[in-house]
């Protein structure tokens, strides 16, 4: 991951892990290219795009949330669970594709386990960005967040 500097604001957290959203809205995108032109590669980006989200989930709940939760801080405790139950469906979702995919079955049997996972992993992405955040940057300390900060990007590699 880029280092990312250090903000007085605090800011940079929130910064980077839009960033990432980005960039696995950018991957959705091309696996659903790929189905209509090569049923193949999209069996290999959507394993590059499971590690990238298990990794972001990782940052999220390991570090920031974890911290931000903390003592359940968030009073609205609906996001939280409603955040936590999406992580853990997702990767539910991600590991059993991962499955399929590398058993090479046939593109049709998996696409559409992939659609629903995505039916609830972009909206996820959504809600984080507009609702969990913004709380972020209200609750913590600059200094807080770039400890967060710090401490994503020194997350240890873990087996998945
Ligand atoms: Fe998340
Ligand atoms: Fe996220």
């Amino acid at each position: 991951m880029a280092k990312i500097k250090k903000q007085e604001t605090g800011m940079a957290v929130n910064d980077l892990l839009t960033a990432e959203h980005a960039r696995l809205r950018k991957s959705v995108a091309e696996i659903q290219a790929a189905f209509e032109k090569s049923p193949s590669a999209a069996g290999d980006i959507f394993l590059r795009f499971k590690d990238a989200v298990r990794l972001h989930f990782r940052r999220e709940d390991e570090v920031y949330f974890k911290i931000l939760d903390d003592g359940k801080r968030i009073s609205n405790r609906e996001l939280m669970h409603d955040i936590r139950n999406d992580h853990a469906a997702v990767v539910f979702a991600l590991e059993s594709l991962a499955i399929k995919i590398r058993k090479q079955v046939p593109v049709a049997e998996w696409k559409p386990k992939f659609d629903h996972m995505i039916s609830f992993f972009l909206p996820h992405l959504d809600q984080e960005e507009k609702e969990l955040f913004p709380e972020g940057a209200r609750i913590l300390a600059a200094e807080q967040m770039n400890q967060i900060l710090e401490d994503m990007q020194n997350l240890p590699e873990q087996q998945q």
